[in-house]
């Protein structure tokens, strides 16, 4: 049994990191490589050519086809043969390259895992604030060498950030106020409410006034493997309540985790605001702190990853602090077992 969804859609890549020249990337244990064609949209075929496996992303564009770099078969951009390596043969139509189906929405190229026929892009994760208006959003990639289920872990519960990320976002604050964990059909939500405290000094800035403020941090498991955190500030007299929090400044941390290998995975992280929307650089700036924030947590998680892989004798063991990211596992694990079932 994998340890992610099938039939589902995970994020391949960025909008911008797909062109014209083969982006190769191993998506849930297939290795998959991604272009684009002459008319911009996203072609996904698996990287192996059908004659001696050699990785297709090793070969060149030719239109909206790709020439195999070895023995220089030709497919056409659903992985169909159209011209043989000897230039005399004609083309076998039943030579042909895995084609995956793709969709692109709120800034990703997605690929569905699963049948094919299945695909229905209404499934695609609800990921709203990387594509509402009055909204920006922006972000990055890490390749990071961990189980994707560790980094859903540790983004439901920032108790982490106290230590991990003290020189940037980590508060006593965060650590003082109490948490609570439920679930909502399928998504995990950990709230935590801060009210009546001095605005650390981003959140000061961004809110452009003086007082005492609320604060906020929801975290929202996602399924296949997406995190969400609300996080911002209201004036205290502003009547802002964790249901309703429009009040104020307000950003949502936005991840999304794909399975690369059972022990590694692709990071999509990001943030996208309400606030200052038409002032790039603040866009840059937090962009900017962001990856070091995020790159911080790479060395943990690694770190954790190499420590499971030592000792397979012990067990992760879970403390209150880490129900959301126990649910959520939960979630997943349900799932999958909801699936072989209809299979088998
Ligand atoms: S390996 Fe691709 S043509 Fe031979
Ligand atoms: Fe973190």
């Amino acid at each position: 049994m994998s340890t992610w969804l099938q039939n589902a859609w995970y994020v391949a890549a960025w909008d911008a990191e797909v062109e014209s020249a083969p982006l190769a990337r191993t998506i849930c244990g297939t290795p998959m490589m991604f272009y684009r064609k002459l008319d911009r949209t996203v072609v996904a075929l698996r990287d192996a050519c059908p004659h001696r496996l050699l990785p297709l992303s090793m070969g060149l564009r030719e239109g909206d086809a790709i020439r195999c770099k070895y023995h220089g078969l030709k497919l056409g951009p659903d992985g169909v043969a159209i011209e043989m390596p000897m230039r005399n043969d004609a083309p076998n139509k039943r030579i042909c390259a895995e084609s995956f189906v793709t969709h692109e929405r709120h800034r990703y190229v997605w690929v569905w895992i699963g049948d094919r026929e299945k695909a229905d892009p209404a499934l695609i994760p609800d990921l709203w604030p990387c594509s509402t208006e009055g909204w920006v959003f922006d972000g990055d990639y890490y390749h990071v060498a961990c189980d994707y289920r560790l980094m859903i872990d540790n983004l439901m519960d920032l108790t982490h950030e106290t230590h991990v990320h003290s020189g940037s976002i980590g508060q006593p604050e965060i650590m003082e106020a109490p948490i609570r964990t439920r679930v909502d059909g399928q998504d995990v939500i950990v709230e935590r409410w801060i009210p009546g405290i001095d605005a650390p000094p981003f959140w000061r800035t961004a809110l452009k006034q003086p007082g005492q403020v609320d604060r906020w941090q929801i975290c929202r498991f996602v399924m296949p493997a997406a995190v969400m955190i609300d996080v911002g500030v209201a004036p205290v007299d502003a009547g802002a309540t964790l249901e309703k929090h429009d009040q104020g400044v307000r950003g949502m941390v936005v991840d999304f985790m794909t399975p690369e290998t059972e022990t590694s995975h692709h990071y999509f992280w990001g943030m996208a605001r309400n606030f200052d929307t038409s002032d790039p650089s603040i866009t840059a700036q937090l962009k900017r702190q962001q990856g070091v924030v995020f790159a911080e947590d790479k060395e943990i998680l690694e770190a954790q990853q190499r420590a499971l892989a030592a000792n397979p004798d012990l067990k992760l063991a879970a403390y209150n602090i880490d129900e959301g990211g126990t649910r959520s596992r939960h979630i997943i694990a349900r799932a999958i077992r909801a699936a072989e079932e209809v299979t088998v």
